[in-house]
């Protein structure tokens, strides 16, 4: 059998990162594709040359021409522009719509069939117009954003509780922005809600109240130390999850910025839920029930989704 063949648009900080974590998790062989010439080249090279140390095998090549993405299956974009400190996700709109207009047409004409997961911000806004632009089906497009957002989340409370990441389990909803909803009734250690361990006295609401509000600026909180540009190993890692779980047909069920047109009262808008990936692409979005306060912050998230889109629309007429 062939290998599968991944396509990473934007050969920057997260997309390198991408390449080496598909290469060394043999997912099958890269394209790494960027505008500028020569780094995604110069990437392609020395990832190639990690081969022989590593023991992969996986072709890697970079190009700045989309007809080499041609049969990818999967399809990783972080093409665009960083946020830079004292830039909200939001401020990049404008620049990030053009990309996703270029990328999206480059998909459509070469790699109609792939499975394109989204990771260029601000997110739910990006992986729409991306949609919109290529026009593949809204189940083969999903933007990357829960997994990383719960990842940050778990991180926190395994530090709060002492306990392994591993026994860690969060979920976060909404948008990909500060009005993001990690939800703590459906957090858990063990299996051990953390409202019950509350309730034991091994935290505070006060404490977990601020571990949510960290999660939710984890983005910026990076930023602010990096002061030169944005996360990439924990945006890649997570974007590599949802291609993993899309290649081994995994059935994983993960939050991601996906289409949803009808379940949580909504009607045709790409935001945060529980989806399930698998090789069918996005093939269910689980509804879960959500108390008063996280349904009401799930409206805070969706209404700032929505003022982003109508934002793209007064910026592209071909959006209306
Ligand atoms: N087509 C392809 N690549 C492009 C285009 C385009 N039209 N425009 C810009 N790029 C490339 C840049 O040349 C750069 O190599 O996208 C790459 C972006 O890389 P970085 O600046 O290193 O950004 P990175 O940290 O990888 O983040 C990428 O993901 O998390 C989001 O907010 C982040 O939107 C940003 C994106």
């Amino acid at each position: 059998m062939a290998r599968k063949k991944i396509a990473l648009i934007g050969a920057g900080n997260i997309g390198g990162t991408l390449a080496h974590l598909a290469a060394i998790k043999e997912l099958g062989d890269i394209v790494l594709f960027d505008v500028v010439e020569g780094v995604p080249q110069g990437k392609a090279l020395d990832l190639s040359q990690c081969g022989p140390v590593e023991g992969f095998d996986a072709k890697i090549i970079g190009s700045n021409d989309y007809a080499d993405i041609a049969g990818a299956d999967v399809i990783i974009v972080t093409a665009g522009v960083a946020r830079k400190p004292g830039m909200s996700r939001d401020d990049l709109l404008g620049i990030n719509l053009k990309v996703m207009k270029a990328v999206g047409e480059g998909i459509k004409n070469n790699a109609p069939n792939a499975f394109v997961i989204c990771i260029t911000n601000p997110l739910d806004a990006m992986v729409w117009a991306l949609r919109e632009f290529s026009g593949l089906p809204h189940h083969m497009v999903v933007g990357m954003a829960g997994v990383l957002d719960s990842a940050r989340f778990s991180h926190f409370l395994a530090d709060e509780f002492e306990v392994s990441v591993r026994d860690v389990n969060t979920f976060v909803l909404g948008g990909h922005g500060d009005t993001m909803v990690p939800v703590v009734q459906y957090s858990t250690v063990a299996g051990i809600p953390v409202p019950d361990l509350i309730e034991q006295g091994r935290s505070t609401k006060e404490r977990i109240d601020a571990i949510v509000q960290r999660t939710r600026s984890g983005g910026g909180e990076i930023v602010a130390l990096l002061k030169t540009g944005s996360a990439y190993y924990a945006p890649a890692t997570s974007g590599i999850a949802m291609a993993e779980a899309y290649l081994n047909d995994q059935k994983r069920l993960l939050p991601c910025a996906a289409h949803v047109d009808g379940k949580y009262g909504l009607d045709g808008l790409y935001v945060g839920v529980p989806v399930i990936i698998g090789a069918g692409g996005v093939e269910q979005i689980v509804e879960i029930k959500l108390d008063d306060e996280a349904k009401s912050n799930l409206q805070v998230s969706v209404d700032a989704v929505k003022e982003l889109l109508d934002a793209c629309k007064a910026i592209d007429e071909s959006l209306k």
